[in-house]
This record gives C-alpha cells, structure tokens and sequence, in this order.
C-alpha cells in the first residue's frame, strides 16, 4: 500500500515537474521532450501516412510464402482434410514509402528531407501536404527547398503567424525587418538583393500596415524616402517630416517623378565617370544616399479622369518604368502598393510590374490579382494567398526572386507609431534640392 502510494506520490511530483518545465522554459521542453516524441511518432507512423496520402509506390518482390497444398489421391482415399505444406516464391507487389531522412527540429516544429519515387513530383508532395499535416497533428507542412530527386517538408506545430511581435529597425542599411514567415524566422526585406516591391491587397488587407512598417524600419537608416499619395495625402502626409519629398497629386506626381529620373541619370553618368557598374562600387565618399519611393495606390497614378490628363499618364508611366529599370544599379526603389496591378491600368503597367521583382500578396478579392502579384510561382502560392481570410489583415504571401515564396505578417505598426519614428528621425531627412544637386556636388573623378 505505501509503495503504491510512493509510486502515486513520485509521479504526481514528476508530472508536476514537467508541467513547470514546459511552462517556464518551454524552449528547452520542445527541445528534450515534445520534439523526440514528436519524432519517434513521425517515424512510426510514416508508411502509413505515406500510403494513405497516396505518396506510396508499388514495388515487385520475391516473397517465400508456405502454401497448404492438397495431398494428391487422399481425398479418393477417404481422407478428405489431408493437405501438405510447401514452400514456393512468389512475386508480389508491396507498396513502399519514401525514404524519409533525419527529422531536425526548428523553433517552431522540424524540418525532414525526402527521396521522391521515381515518377514522382514536388508538387506530389504540395498536394499531399494537407493531409500529412492532418496526420501529424499540427498546423502546416509546407513543401519547401526542391532538389533533384529530393523534397523538404516543413511542419509549423502553431500558426506564429497568430501573434506577430518583431522590431522593423535591423541597423543595416536598406534592410527592415517587417513581419514574420510562417516557419518562425524574421521576414527580412532587403531591398540591396530584391530592389522593387509589389504590395498587393483588397482594402483593409494591410497594404498600408505593410508601409508603415517598412518607413519605420528604413526612418533611422541614413537614406531619402520619398511618398506619392493621390489620395490627398491621407496616408502620408503624418510621414512627412521624414519625407524628402510627397507628391499629392497627379500633377506633383509627375514633376517628382521627372525629378526621380533625373536623379538616376544623374547617378549614372557618376558612375561612368568613375567607371563603376554601380553606385555600390564607387568609393564611399562619393556614394549617393539611397533613396526609397512609396507609392500608396497605384491606380490612382494611371488612372483618367478626363483625356487632357492622357498625357501626364503617359508621362508618369515612362518615368515610373525607367526608375524601375535602371534603379537597382543606381540605389533608387520602388514599393508600390495597390489594389490591382493589371493591364486594366494601361499598357505600360504590365511593364512595370514585370520590374518589380519582390511580390507581397495580401488578402485579395479576385483570383486574378492574386494571379498578377504572385506571376507564374507555383500554384500552391497562388492557393495560399486565396486562402488569407479577412480576419488576420496583414497576412500575406512573399516571393523573392528566387522563386521561394513564405506565407508571412507584418508586424502591427500604426500610424501613430509609424508618424512617431518619422518625427524622431527628421533630422536624417536629406532635402529634395540637396538630392537633386547631389552626386554632381561630388567631389568630381580623382582618376579623370
Ligand atoms: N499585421 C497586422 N496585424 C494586426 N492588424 C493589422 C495588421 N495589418 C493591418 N492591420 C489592421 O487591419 C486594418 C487594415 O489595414 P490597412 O493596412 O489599413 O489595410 P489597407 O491599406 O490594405 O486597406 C487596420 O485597421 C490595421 O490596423
Ligand atoms: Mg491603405
């Protein structure tokens, strides 16, 4: 009796014990206990799982199999039961899973490399991916680094994207850090790799969280930002003090613009003097400041009211798409928010989107603006950004230019936020004439 009690005592203390470690350190919980059994789980079940997601293969095999065999002439003797057993090799078909490789954990579930079966696809795998996330028991698995042959899958066990808590600010120059990806790690936008961004999204979707985030992480960067609001300015006029230029109108929109193009030609010819590819390759002291555009809605740039305005669309068209092109070279970039971003707005529209490299899909209304945003990525992605619903503004599917793409959220940063780094940062702001003058002012060519 008293052992059964010391037995009952000992493991309501270890179960207490347990439950204070996942609670109070549940990093090194996941790590030592829920992740091993997680695992031993995912290696036990994994055939099953397999086949029933209809990722199995038939193979042939030889198998001995010990068959009852009828004894010839004992039923015509009266014994009616008398069989022999004999051994015989047959063919037959058994269905065999993919290889599963070593499971490793992330933060937020694990990661595990697979061998595809001949014939197979990634996207096989993309298809099954719901229902092994089903059969796992947690949040998502999601398809991910393709390679000849191989597949990883990536199981999330929550959802991080529920509660998004990340500072914009990383303290290098044009990086911010505006949300998070659904496998846990920061959503990194580095406009030095990926120069232009594409934000897409139906009204309330989070297009303009997405800008506040980004103008509060590139505010404390020694860099110019730049607005264009046709919307009278609503949007970022409270930005201006951190503005070195905000155009409000179409008329404004397109002087700006010109002044855009000058700027990069301007840097350009700096750099031909100079004989540098790029302004990242000129020496430090001659380097011009990056400058960042923001367009709010861009629709509200090509669209007519009346045909005297044909020619400022044209106008802003060209300029937009030759700042797109020859930007990346010169540190001039684009983040153009919109509804819609389709040949509706007019032919040089198509153009420009093609230029814009990094794409953010938030909720959308049609399936179509999803199919603009996210191009030809694979369908999952397309699926994915579908799929946001209205609840969770800010979520949204990110591609780079490498063809990967995250389901992600910005971090919630409000106006007032947004206003208040604008504000703290304005003495960083360099003036738009200062801009202009810029790498002319320069100290011209040591080697000329
Ligand atoms: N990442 C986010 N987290 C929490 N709330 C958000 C997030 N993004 C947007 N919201 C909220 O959703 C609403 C719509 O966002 P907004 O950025 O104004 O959308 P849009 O510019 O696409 O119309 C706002 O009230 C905003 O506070
Ligand atoms: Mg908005």
């Amino acid at each position: 009796m008293t052992e059964m009690l010391m037995v009952l005592g000992g493991l309501l203390v270890l179960a207490a014990g347990l439950g204070w470690w996942r609670h109070s350190r549940p990093v090194s919980f996941w790590y030592a206990i829920v992740f091993p059994a997680r695992a031993a789980l995912v290696y036990l079940t994994w055939r099953h799982v397999a086949l029933g997601c209809g990722l199995g293969r038939k193979r042939r095999r030889w198998r001995w199999s010990l068959d009852a065999v009828p004894v010839a002439g004992a039923a015509s003797r009266g014994a009616a039961a008398l069989v022999e057993h004999k051994r015989r090799v047959q063919r037959v078909d058994v269905e065999r899973a993919p290889r599963l490789g070593v499971l490793r954990p992330t933060g937020l579930g694990w990661r595990v490399r697979l061998r595809l079966h001949d014939g197979q696809v990634p996207a096989d795998y993309e298809r099954a991916a719901e229902g092994i996330a089903h059969a796992w028991r947690v949040h998502a698995v999601r398809v991910v680094d393709v390679a000849p042959g191989r597949v990883t899958l990536w199981a999330t066990m929550h959802d991080p994207l529920t509660a998004v808590d990340v500072e914009p600010e990383t303290g290098e120059l044009l990086r911010v850090r505006p949300g998070k990806l659904e496998n846990g790690s920061d959503w990194i936008m580095d406009f030095r790799t990926v120069p232009h961004w594409l934000n897409a999204g139906a009204t309330q979707s989070g297009k303009s969280n997405l800008a506040n985030a980004i103008i509060k992480g590139l505010a404390p960067q020694p860099i110019a930002l730049v607005g264009f609001d046709l919307k009278g300015g609503v949007e970022f006029t409270p930005y201006a003090p951190r503005l070195s230029a905000l155009a409000t109108s179409r008329v404004e929109s397109v002087d700006l613009l010109a002044d855009l193009v000058g700027i990069v030609e301007d840097r350009m010819a700096l750099c031909r003097t100079q004989g540098a590819r790029n302004v990242w390759s000129l020496p430090e002291r001659l380097r011009p400041v990056p400058v960042v555009a923001l367009v709010d809605e861009v629709a509200e740039l090509f669209l007519m009211a009346d045909k005297t305005e044909k020619d400022q669309i044209a106008k802003t068209s060209t300029s937009l798409l030759r700042v797109a092109q020859l930007g990346r070279a010169f540190a001039v970039h684009l983040v153009i928010c919109g509804q819609r971003i389709g040949s509706d707005l007019g032919p040089g529209v198509t153009a420009l989107r093609s230029q814009l490299s990094g794409r953010v899909c938030h909720r959308v209304n049609d399936p179509e603006t999803a199919n603009m945003t996210l191009g030809d990525l694979d369908p999952a992605a397309l699926d994915a950004a579908r799929a946001i619903p209205a609840e969770t503004p800010g979520v949204c599917v990110v591609a780079g230019q490498d063809g990967s793409w995250h389901r992600a959220r910005s971090v919630y940063v409000s106006e007032h936020d947004a206003e208040q780094a604008a504000r703290d940062h304005a003495h960083l702001t360099p003036t738009w004439a200062a801009l202009l003058a810029a790498p002319l002012t320069g100290e011209l060519p040591d080697a000329a």
